[in-house]
């Protein structure tokens, strides 16, 4: 394919995975609303139909990153720490098999039944969190493999990872990372993933953290990690709660 096609390709990808085309309402902690653009373009509905609730200034974002880690040659695989339905992870595997990339996996970490009930004494700003009871968020590995599936991207290039991030991120058997998307919501599932994963990720690589702006807990997760390990890269933002940092170049 030539530049044009994948472009072409990618964009109606993007259309599909957010639900552009067939414009379905959302439901969003219960709330019921007709489809409204602007919310799925700044990714602030729980969509009823779409397979990512990432919205499309993201999901740009994400195909302009893994466009300079192919073309950059920046080395390892790519994850998704929190794949819901899995739409952004689906999302990666396209720009990747769109740019016949065959040897970079991308990995799908979830516990595919929902955030765990917050772990407040080891975690204190996890207190009172209440995502653990939004039956919305529990979505089977059956219903996201074949949401994978039904786009043509259930491959060899796929590996899942299902359960809590604190038992499977510090075995999974991954040796380099050149993106690392967080999209877990707590301060636990934050800090879990960035402590397993975050020595993986190459120089140049990014860090792409979903919750940043929206999660409280989720930011301090991020600012106590960049402390304790003296990250001084600049988190610029993507939009409203998406943020990112580059990893510096050796
Ligand atoms: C907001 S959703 C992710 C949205 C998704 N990235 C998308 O494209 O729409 C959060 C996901 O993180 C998962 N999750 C959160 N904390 C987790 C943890 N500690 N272990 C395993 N899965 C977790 C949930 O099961 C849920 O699927």
């Amino acid at each position: 394919m030539n530049d044009y096609s994948i472009n072409l390709y990618l964009d109606l990808l993007k259309r599909c995975l957010l639900d552009e085309i067939y414009r379905d309402g959302s439901i969003t902690h219960g709330v019921e609303e007709p489809y409204n653009p602007a919310a799925r373009a700044e990714g602030r509905d729980w969509p009823r139909s779409a397979h990512t609730m990432v919205g499309r200034l993201r999901l740009d974002h994400l195909e302009k990153c893994l466009q300079s880690v192919l073309e950059e040659n920046i080395a390892g695989d790519v994850i998704e720490a929190g794949v819901w339905r899995g739409g952004a992870a689906i999302f990666m595997r396209g720009v990747l098999k769109a740019n016949q990339s065959i040897d970079r996996v991308v990995w799908a970490a979830d516990s595919f039944q929902g955030l765990p009930e917050p772990d407040s004494e080891r975690f204190p700003a996890d207190a009172g969190d209440r995502h653990h009871a939004a039956p919305e968020l529990a979505v089977s590995l059956d219903e996201v493999q074949s949401n994978f599936e039904r786009y043509g991207l259930l491959d060899n290039g796929v590996r899942f990872l299902p359960g809590w991030f604190h038992e499977t991120l510090p075995e999974a058997p991954i040796k380099k990372l050149s993106l690392i998307r967080l999209d877990g919501d707590m301060y636990e599932s934050t800090w879990v993933a960035l402590e397993a994963l975050y020595d993986k990720l190459s120089p140049g690589g990014y860090l792409i953290v979903d919750d940043y702006g929206a999660v409280r807990a989720c930011r301090k997760a991020v600012e106590d990690f960049r402390a304790k390990h003296g990250i001084e890269e600049p988190i610029e933002t993507i939009d409203w709660t998406g943020a990112f940092w580059r990893k510096r170049l050796a």
